[in-house]
């Protein structure tokens, strides 16, 4: 792997303040996908010369042994359970206000033990938008860091507009109807959650785009070569700066943030495989799929005679207590060519030369390991910007294939020979590995994500 780049001279005295080290304060929303690019840019900053200080609920809690540089602080979150994904939005709005009055008691003593002139400012996830209130009220400047892609963040600006024109919420007649305000988009690949009308996630989206806009910058996980045309509408929407400094975790050192333990032992298996032979496949940290979905996936993957590594995370299938219900026998069965394990070190499995294609989700970040790997997708959302991201690779980037529709083993099957076996996935192949080193370009010196990391740290330094 690329070590990350060095800090230059400069970027270092800009974080020190009267020989002090200054601080930054970090939120993150404690969720999987969010927590990873957090750690990352504390990781950045730190490298850069600033002291980290990260507030965190008790829900999702960091291991603060993995991160011996940094300072933390428990917030009291009112204890949230994990919850089935439709419920994950009101979740997420209750755990913001919940430790609204107990940030402000630590954030308080926290600015009085540091001199106030060492605080450089507080990054928190644009989903807590009380947390910014505090700040504000506290005279602690912000900057809000949105985890998905700069094309989301455009939609999440432009919901009340889609509401307004009618495509939101979505119709069943209208879903595969383009959305001419905002392409590539159609109306089946704006972010929705479930069955919600529009209320709930209108609610969290529009207090996401208030966090942004009453911050001092918002920092992207994305980079110039894969959104530029989207970065430069937000840039032309927004009156707050914005620093695409993605993908974070090719420019951080290298950091485990896992809330489960990876099963390393999938590197070792996966060396016995000739290069791009095996499918990997994960639907992330959240999503969930029937009892049904789960049978025609392994089934489908078992009839394509491809190679696979596949999570299978505790809670992945709905209603379901154990682990997980895989067909009777298909473990025994797939040994010689497939192994499941409960979470995967997936960062590597991407980079290791064995594995061909992603069996993704498309959650953000597995789409932006994916693509700074070389690996072609098959996509199959489930909620929120995944559908939005799905499209990306699909129609715009194409780098993948959508598996749509209702889950059937055969289906499946087809689907996976076109990415593994086909010409049409070797072509998607080539992209991707173009995009690789597109990424490649941006991270390296004098490449787009490294100045606008310059960007970020000088700002740091005005606030
Ligand atoms: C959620 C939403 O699903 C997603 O759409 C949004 O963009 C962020 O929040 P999540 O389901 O966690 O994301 O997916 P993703 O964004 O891909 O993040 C998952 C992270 O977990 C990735 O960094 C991935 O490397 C890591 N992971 C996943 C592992 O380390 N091991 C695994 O086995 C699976």
């Amino acid at each position: 792997m690329t070590p990350p780049p060095a800090p230059t001279m400069a970027a270092h005295s800009n974080a020190v303040h009267g020989g002090r080290r200054r601080h930054v304060l970090l939120f993150p929303l404690p969720y999987q996908g969010h927590i990873n690019p957090m750690f990352r840019l504390a990781g950045l900053l730190h490298a850069h010369g600033f002291a980290i200080t990260v507030f965190h609920t008790h829900f999702n809690a960091p291991d603060t042994a993995r991160h011996p540089d940094y300072r933390f602080v428990p917030v009291p979150d009112g204890s949230p359970v994990p919850v089935a994904i439709e419920d994950a939005v009101a979740q997420i709005l209750e755990l913001g206000v919940a430790c609204e009055s107990a940030f402000r008691d630590r954030l308080a003593s926290v600015l009085d033990e540091y001199s106030r002139d060492d605080v450089a400012c507080l990054v928190a996830d644009t989903h807590l938008l009380p947390i910014f209130e505090v700040a504000a009220r506290l005279s602690v400047p912000t900057l809000a860091l949105r985890t998905g892609s700069a094309a989301c963040c455009a939609s999440f600006l432009a919901y009340p507009m889609l509401f307004e024109k009618g495509y939101l919420p979505v119709q069943e007649s209208q879903r595969d109807m383009p959305v001419v305000d905002l392409p590539p988009y159609r109306v089946r690949d704006l972010p929705v959650i479930g069955e919600d009308d529009g209320g709930l996630v209108r609610e969290l989206l529009s207090r996401a785009m208030t966090a942004v806009k009453t911050s001092s910058g918002l920092i992207l996980n994305t980079f110039d070569a894969l959104e530029r045309r989207e970065q430069d509408g937000l840039r032309r929407d927004l009156a707050v700066p914005v620093f695409d400094i993605g993908p974070l975790h090719k420019l951080s050192p290298a950091v485990d943030s896992s809330l489960l333990l990876p099963d390393r032992s999938c590197l070792e298996w996966l060396d016995a495989f000739p290069p791009e032979s095996v499918l990997y496949v994960s639907f992330g940290s959240v999503a969930c799929m029937s009892p049904r979905d789960l049978v025609e996936t392994a089934w489908g993957i078992a009839g394509s005679d491809v190679p696979f590594l596949w999570v299978v995370r505790p809670g992945m299938v709905r209603g379901s207590a154990d682990d997980h219900r895989l067909p009777e026998g298909f473990e025994a069965a797939m040994r010689k060519r497939g192994m499941v394990v409960a979470w995967a070190p997936q960062e590597e499995v991407l980079r290791h030369r064995a594995v061909g294609g992603f069996w993704t989700h498309c959650g953000w970040n597995s789409t932006l390991e994916s693509v700074c790997e070389g690996v072609p997708m098959l996509c199959r959302p489930y909620f929120g910007d995944q559908m939005g991201n799905a499209r990306y690779v699909e129609h715009v980037w194409r780098v993948g294939l959508e598996v749509g529709g209702d889950l059937e083993r055969g289906r499946v099957e087809a689907a996976i020979r076109r990415l593994m076996t086909d010409e049409e996935g070797a072509e998607m192949r080539a992209r991707a590995c173009e995009l690789k080193k597109a990424a490649a370009e941006c991270t390296g010196e004098g490449g787009s994500s490294r100045l606008a990391i310059d960007k970020l740290i000088t700002h740091l330094t005005s606030l």
